[in-house]
C-alpha cells in the first residue's frame, strides 16, 4: 500500500438516477487499489447502520406523506452520521474516499427538484456535511429520457424518489448543471452518453491531473 498521506482525498459522484455512477465508482476503486492506493467506497444516504436505517425510511414508497422538509432533514441527518463515523476518520488516515452522492444531490433533488429555498438548503448542507466539502466531484450527465429507458429495461421497482418521474428528473438534472456552472473548479461534468470505458477514461484523466495517482 502507498504510504497514507496525512490527509486523504474526498471524491464524490453525482447525477440523476441510473446515470451510471455506481459502475464508474467500482471501476475507479479497482484502478486505485491496483495502484496500491488505500481507498474506500461509500454511499449517501447510507454506509453506517444509523444512516442505512434512515435510507430505508427515505426510499420507502409507503412514506408518500413525507414532507419535503422532513426529507431534507433526514438526508442531512444520515450524512452527518456518515461524516462523523466514516469519512472524517478515513481522510485523517490518508485514505481516498469515493462517495456515491453527497450534498450536491440535496441541492439538486430537494432544492431544484422539490423547489425548497436554495439558501436554506445550503445552510442545511453545511450542517449535514459538518462543513466538509468534496475535493473533486464528478457529475455524470445523462439525458433523463435515456435514463428512463435504461430504468425500464432493468425492470427494477422504482423507489420513492425514482417514482417522481421524468419532469422531476429534468429539474434535478438542471440543478446539477447549475451546481457545475457555479463551481467549475470542483465539479467536473462528464458526458454520460459515452461508453462505460470512455466515461472511466475521462474520470481517470482528472484523477491523474489531481496527482492522486501518477
Ligand atoms: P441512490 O439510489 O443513488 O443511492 O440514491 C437514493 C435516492 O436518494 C436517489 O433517488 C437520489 C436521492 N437523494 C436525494 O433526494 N437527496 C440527497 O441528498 C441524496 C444524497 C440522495
Amino acid at each position: 500500500m502507498r504510504n497514507p498521506r496525512p490527509q486523504g482525498y474526498f471524491i464524490t459522484f453525482e447525477g440523476i438516477d441510473t446515470c451510471g455512477k455506481s459502475t464508474q465508482i467500482k471501476l475507479l476503486y479497482n484502478y486505485l487499489r491496483k495502484n496500491n492506493i488505500e481507498t474506500i467506497c461509500i454511499r449517501d444516504p447510507g454506509t453506517t447502520p444509523i444512516s442505512e436505517s434512515i435510507r430505508t425510511i427515505l426510499l420507502d414508497d409507503n412514506n408518500s406523506t413525507m414532507s419535503s422538509w422532513t426529507e431534507l432533514l433526514l438526508y442531512e441527518a444520515a450524512r452527518a452520521q456518515m461524516v462523523h463515523e466514516v469519512i472524517r476518520p478515513a481522510l485523517a488516515a490518508g485514505t481516498i474516499v469515493l462517495c456515491d452522492r453527497f450534498y450536491d444531490s440535496t441541492t439538486a433533488y430537494q432544492g431544484y427538484g422539490r423547489g425548497l429555498d436554495l439558501k436554506l438548503v445550503k445552510q442545511a448542507n453545511a450542517i449535514g456535511s459538518v462543513h466538509l466539502d468534496p475535493d473533486v466531484t464528478f457529475f455524470i450527465d445523462l439525458d433523463p429520457h435515456v435514463a428512463a429507458d435504461r430504468k425500464q429495461k432493468l425492470g427494477d421497482r422504482a423507489d420513492r424518489l425514482e417514482a417522481e418521474g421524468l419532469a422531476f428528473q429534468e429539474k434535478v438534472r438542471h440543478g446539477f448543471c447549475e451546481i457545475q456552472t457555479n463551481d467549475p473548479d470542483r465539479v467536473h461534468r462528464i458526458n454520460g452518453h459515452q461508453s462505460i470505458e470512455e466515461i472511466q477514461q475521462d474520470i481517470r484523466d482528472i484523477v491523474r491531473k489531481c496527482k492522486i495517482v501518477d
